[in-house]
């Protein structure tokens, strides 16, 4: 593996998430892979579990680690070519992520999308330019569309239940302002090629409107009655986004859509996960993150494992 940015860029998914659950027993079983190499961590947005956990991994694995906080500590980035660049941007992508791929062996990238142009946004542009310019393996810590050390930890959590072809619900959740799509796209990708391997049952629920874009679904049941798809689900996913149709905005929703434990009731006592950070009361009720069916603790968790089983590959490549 030299580039991870989706789940298509991972050869044996099964082999993977093992490698991850090993992780887990014993994080010390390769602490010489990484020694003499350098991974930078590169954000240009906020982040607590990527940045924290993509660290300890590569710690795990006997690399030094590089944080740049590019939207606080670095020259503000032009990506378009072919522009006198005589406005507010200092310092071409061109140059920044080359010269990051003079300095370290591994690079991870988190840059939200802008939510104003779709085919930008859809593009990749950014984490595409990124990859080409620094020359190194590049891993993604959320990228416009994507956010695969997430949906990678989501799946690992949910092999651990052990449970047989679990049914597991992407629902829709509410919110004040208008997220990327990044979160389930990537784990509706993920959850689909888990559904191929015969590993778990997955249906989407959203309100009319907020259909994901049809390249991350393929093969998910899509229903807009919350209540019906959730009947006997072994695991919810809640998370907000905002519409895909209607590019970035937030559309006018009649039902209540945030999960409380009532709602539980015709699951099948169902785990309920979030890859956080969330918005108590507003996209989850309190009484469900407080109460014994949330494993968003866990969940978040799994990031390190995760984070560490994919680092261990890449290191095995360079
Ligand atoms: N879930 C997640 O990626 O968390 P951070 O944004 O805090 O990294």
């Amino acid at each position: 593996m030299k580039i991870f940015s989706s789940v298509n860029d991972v050869k044996d998914l099964k082999k993977l998430l093992k490698e991850a659950i090993d992780f887990k027993s014993n994080p010390y079983t390769h602490s010489e892979l990484g020694k003499y190499k350098t991974i930078g961590l590169v954000f240009l947005n906020p982040s607590l579990r990527t940045r924290i956990s993509t660290q300890r991994a590569a710690i795990n694995l006997g690399m030094d680690v590089i944080v740049m906080n590019m939207d606080k500590d670095g020259w503000a980035l032009e990506t378009r070519d072919g522009v006198v660049m005589n406005g507010t941007t200092v310092e071409h992508i061109r140059e920044a992520a080359a010269v990051m791929g003079t300095y370290c062996d591994i690079l991870g990238l988190r840059s939200f999308p802008k939510l104003k142009d779709k085919e930008e946004d859809y593009s990749e542009e950014f984490f595409n330019k990124f990859v080409e310019y620094a020359k190194i393996p590049v891993v993604s810590l959320e990228s416009a569309t994507r956010h695969p050390l997430q949906s990678l930890a989501d799946l690992v959590t949910i092999t651990e239940s052990n449970l047989v072809k679990p049914k597991v619900v992407l629902s829709w959740a509410p919110h004040v302002k208008p997220l990327p799509q990044a979160v389930p796209n990537s784990f509706s990708e993920w959850m689909c090629a888990a559904q191929e391997l015969g590993m778990v049952d997955f249906t989407i629920a959203c309100p009319p409107g907020y259909e994901l874009c049809n390249d991350f679904t393929n093969g998910a049941t899509i229903v807009h009655d919350r209540d019906e798809a959730i009947k006997n689900a072994d695991f919810i996913y809640v998370k907000n986004w905002s519409s895909f149709e209607k590019y970035g905005e937030i559309l006018p929703v009649e039902k209540d859509w945030m999960l409380k434990t009532k709602d539980l009731e015709n699951t099948n006592n169902a785990k309920v996960m979030h890859c956080l950070p969330v918005r108590r009361d507003l996209e989850l009720s309190s009484e469900i993150l407080d109460g014994p069916n949330s494993i968003v603790i866990q969940q978040a968790g799994n990031r390190l494992f995760s984070a560490q089983a994919v680092l261990k590959n890449i290191l095995e490549n360079i």
